[in-house]
């Protein structure tokens, strides 16, 4: 690998891949990204004159300027984070779900395939395999759980790994495929449960908890989650899924209390609202396969993780508030419109 696409690189998940990517191997990165509100491109000002790093904005539903991106950049490599994902959104309106998760996924595909790349890896999530009972703890996700989806979020994301099966099957494409428990870290958009809580707490606003705030979900820190990307990149087996989690599961309440702990702040701040539909109960990961067969471990323990990233949101409040008011969305104008042709 020397070239790799990583599509969706200035979301949150992307632009915490890049920055690893350039700090820990060689290979050169073309980031392609069609800005969405949940692409930030003030989340990678800090590589953007790196020599390996590039951008391109462009749709991964734009199979001619995917085409154009691969061969100009004689790319090797593609790494698919492009995504809509959040859950709320998907339930507001799927369509956007459909096209990017899965049109996208597809077109990337036979981008990929028509031009003999080596390898192809997509990033999928945990929510692909539904909800788990609360109470048989000894039970979670392997890569064998049937598919089981309940949002139209996961229902997308799990049809383009199906797509990507059959790429494999079918195509003998290079395909891996990688399903990640719920992540938290620096840059994570304030929709999204740990960095909306922060950002409220740290405002003195009423914090809102879903139902009862008894649904569990499994954290890991973004970082290991790249590092697990990666490890997948250099070892996994073609045609193979790969769970990626913490084993650190959470009641979402207790999240919240943790966060108003830490930051001094009181629990009458927290307001139970009406449940989202549909909320899957409990999310739990096995990554045995992952450890076992390539040797990949999280480095970061839950209280160092969280202690970073409410660091991080503490000393980044520019960052989250001008996320929040839109404002960063004219980063992309001010810095690059002009030199992109
Ligand atoms: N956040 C999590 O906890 C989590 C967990 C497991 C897996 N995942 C998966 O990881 C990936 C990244 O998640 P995230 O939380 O960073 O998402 P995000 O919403 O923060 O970022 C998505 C990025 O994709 C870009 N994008 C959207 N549509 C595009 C399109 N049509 N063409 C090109 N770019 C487009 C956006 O501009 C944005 O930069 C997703 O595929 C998601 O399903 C996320």
């Amino acid at each position: 690998m020397k070239n790799i696409l990583v599509t969706g690189g200035a979301g949150f998940i992307g632009s915490n891949f890049v920055k690893y990517v350039l700090k820990n191997y060689d290979w050169n990165i073309v980031n392609y990204d069609k800005l969405t509100y949940a692409g930030n491109l003030e989340n990678l000002s800090d590589v953007e004159k790196n020599q390996r790093y590039k951008f391109v904005k462009g749709d991964i539903c734009d199979e001619k300027k995917v085409e154009f991106t691969v061969s100009e950049n004689d790319v090797d490599t593609i790494v698919n984070f492009a995504a809509e994902s959040h859950v709320d959104r998907s339930i507001l309106g799927s369509r956007e779900f459909v096209i990017t998760n899965i049109v996208g996924t597809q077109v990337l595909l036979d981008v990929f395939k028509n031009n003999n790349l080596e390898k192809f890896l997509q990033v999928s999530t945990d929510e692909v395999y539904g909800s788990l009972p609360e109470n048989q703890k000894e039970l979670k996700f392997t890569e064998n759980t049937p598919l089981n989806t309940s949002s139209p979020y996961s229902a997308s994301k799990a049809s383009a790994d199906l797509l990507c099966n059959s790429y494999f099957h079918t195509h003998k494409l290079p395909v891996l495929i990688t399903r990640c428990s719920n992540n938290y870290g620096p840059y994570q958009f304030p929709e999204k449960l740990i960095p909306l809580m922060l950002a409220k707490a740290l405002n003195d606003e009423n914090l809102p908890v879903y139902g009862d705030g008894k649904n569990i979900r499994d954290w890991l820190f973004v970082e290991d989650h790249c590092s697990g990307i990666c490890t997948v990149l250099e070892k996994g087996k073609f045609g193979e899924v790969y769970n990626i989690g913490g084993n650190n599961e959470w009641f979402n309440i207790d999240i919240v209390k943790l966060i108003l702990k830490l930051l001094g702040k009181p629990e009458s701040l927290i307001t139970f609202v009406k449940d989202r539909p549909g909320h899957d109960r409990r999310y739990a990961i096995d990554s045995s396969k992952i450890q076992n067969e390539l040797g990949w471990k999280p480095a970061n323990v839950f209280e160092d993780g969280i202690s970073k990233t409410i660091k991080w949101y503490r000393e980044n409040e520019q960052w989250w508030k001008k996320v929040m008011s839109g404002e960063y969305m004219k980063y992309y104008e001010q810095n690059y419109a002009h030199k992109i042709v």
